[in-house]
């Protein structure tokens, strides 16, 4: 059996990694450090709040005593740090908590992780650390260097940094994975693609910024789960590994392929003033991480994008519990 530190497993991602861990991998226990911010819910970990091989901990990962406590009371083998501030809008208006979570929190857990001999940290990084692309530019590769453009990228680019100093420094063993934006099941609401879908449902506009033939490279959240862990049990050690699925969208695109699978027209649409330094264009060349540890993706954008589509119909009360915020109390009410 072994034991790894999930942070951040009550997100977007994290929780459904820890879904799939649990359902699939019965030799892991998963600890789930999650300070349940507004993007943390536990309604996204609704099914395996009881399983026996996750233990839930509602901490922050800046708390030495804590991690220190949780790294030695579970002899965790491995942490994953999926936990940070993750929407570049929120990171223009409010930067500072940006650089305490994603930087100071990222310092935290590589101190424990060194005190204690953990035997691996992954780092959940992003594709956005290298900049913004155009149009005819080469995709981002492993080599291609980081030039963040917002505070949100540029918090994950200083983590990223701090990784690879403990590498060189401390020998701890590390990888860093590098992911392009992800869409799928439990997906806040203030993201582009839950945030069409709850609008289009209440036949509300859709805010486009600019011009919307921004390039976001679309790729299924539970591929980018398999890429994970796949990076964590066989990544070379020291080593970034991005990941990407080859869809490249416009943003207008992507927002007529939603309207188009949910039967509405495109008088839905409402294009509104650009996001203050807006990145133009994100790719991933994942020939590395397919060459290298044979992973791949196990659906098209098409298939995932109409499988999301479907889970958030079929999930109308997550929506609703998030927009009108009952999602807070769920907390309160199961556990305290
Ligand atoms: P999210 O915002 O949905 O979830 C973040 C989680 O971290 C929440 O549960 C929140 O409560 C928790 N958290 C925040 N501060 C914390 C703290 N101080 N201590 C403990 N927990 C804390 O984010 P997400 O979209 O699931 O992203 C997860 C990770 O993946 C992030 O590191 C992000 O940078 C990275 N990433 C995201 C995408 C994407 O498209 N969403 C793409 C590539 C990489
Ligand atoms: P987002 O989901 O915020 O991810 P990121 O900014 O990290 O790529 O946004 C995806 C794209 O959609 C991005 O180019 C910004 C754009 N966007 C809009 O046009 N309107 C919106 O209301 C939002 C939230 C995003």
């Amino acid at each position: 059996m072994k034991t790894i530190l999930v942070t951040g497993g009550a997100g977007f991602i994290g929780a459904n990694f820890v879904r799939m861990i649990l359902s699939e991998r019965k030799n892991i226990k998963v600890v789930n450090l999650d300070a349940l911010t507004y993007a943390g819910n536990l309604e996204n970990l609704s099914g395996f709040m009881e399983n026996k091989n996750h233990d839930f901990v509602h901490g922050d990962i800046r708390s030495h005593e804590l991690v220190e406590k949780l790294l030695k009371e579970h002899k965790i083998d491995g942490i994953i740090n999926f936990a940070a501030e993750s929407h570049v809008d929120r990171s223009i208006s409010s930067p500072g908590i940006f650089i305490d979570t994603n930087i100071s929190g990222a310092l935290n857990l590589l101190q424990c992780a060194k005190e204690l001999g953990v035997k691996r940290f992954l780092q959940v990084s992003t594709d956005e650390v290298y900049g913004s692309l155009s149009p005819d530019e080469d995709k981002f590769s492993e080599e291609t260097s980081m030039k963040p453009n917002s505070p949100y990228s540029a918090s994950k680019a200083a983590a990223d940094h701090l990784v690879r100093a403990f590498q060189h420094t401390y020998h701890i063993d590390t990888v860093i994975t590098r992911c392009s934006n992800n869409y799928g099941p439990y997906q806040f609401p203030e993201k582009m693609i839950p945030l069409c879908i709850n609008n289009i449902r209440n036949g509300k506009q859709i805010p486009v910024y600019g011009d919307g033939m921004q390039i976001r490279d679309w790729l299924y959240v539970y591929d980018h789960c398999t890429a994970i862990m796949q990076v964590f049990e066989k990544g070379e050690s020291g080593e970034v590994y991005n990941i990407g699925g080859n869809n490249e969208k416009t943003n207008l695109a992507l927002v007529k392929t939603l309207l188009k699978l949910l039967g509405k027209d495109e008088s839905l649409i409402k294009f509104i003033k650009d996001r203050p330094g807006h990145d133009r264009r994100y790719a991933i060349d994942n020939s590395k991480i397919t060459n290298s540890l044979g992973w791949k993706p196990s659906v098209t954008f098409e298939q995932g994008i109409a499988r999301t589509v479907d889970w958030y119909l079929k999930n109308k009360a997550w929506l609703d519990h998030v927009t009108s915020g009952e999602y807070q109390k769920y907390y309160e009410k199961m556990y305290k």
